[in-house]
């Protein structure tokens, strides 16, 4: 079985029955990412199995710490031996730092996993960030105001999405200025 379709079933067997929502919204990220061929070549399918463990966090089963992107990533290391890129980034997805910092799980994340190289931490920030709740394509704008409406004022999650809204927009342009590059 290849990276993909591991990644795939596997997310599939954690997510889809207590979390369908956010299964919709994973396969919806997965899509994005089988799109960035173009500008990641061979490493397409590693971004691509990354984009569909990114929120295996959620899942019931593994929640440790309550911050997903370190249960995740800790899951995927100590249970399945998962490849390091694939581990790494899904610790560090979508500019996971601020929320870390804000649970105070920074020092843990940043000893526990390395960041990626720049061009996959921005493409699967961008897969994440462009897609919405129920798997539908976003423009970025739209998918933030969407995460502070749906947590709404004062909530950790929303503190951590303002203090990442810069990484996030400039991982989403970096993405977008390399797939209009390609079409030149
Ligand atoms: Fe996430």
């Amino acid at each position: 079985m290849g990276q993909v379709e591991w990644a795939y079933d596997l997310a599939q067997r954690l997510l889809e029955e207590p979390l369908p929502r956010r299964w919709a919204h994973t396969q919806g990220v997965g899509k994005r990412a089988e799109t960035l061929g173009p500008i990641l070549g061979a490493e397409a399918d590693t971004l691509t199995a990354a984009a569909y463990l990114h929120d295996i966090g959620y899942a019931p089963d593994l929640v440790d710490t309550g911050f997903h992107p370190l249960d995740g990533a800790r899951y995927l290391r100590d249970v399945h031996q998962a490849d390091e890129t694939l581990c790494r980034l899904v610790a560090h997805h979508s500019c996971a730092v601020n929320e870390a910092l804000e649970r105070s799980l920074y020092d843990a994340l940043v000893a526990e996993f390395d960041q990626e190289r720049p061009e996959l931490v921005d493409a699967l920030t961008y897969c994440d960030m462009t897609t919405g709740p129920d798997g539908q394509q976003l423009d970025v704008a739209d998918r933030l105001a969407e995460i502070h409406s749906r947590y709404g004022p004062g909530h950790l999650v929303t503190r951590s999405i303002t203090a990442s809204t810069p990484c996030i927009l400039a991982s989403v342009g970096a993405v977008q200025s390399a797939l209009a590059a390609r079409q030149e």
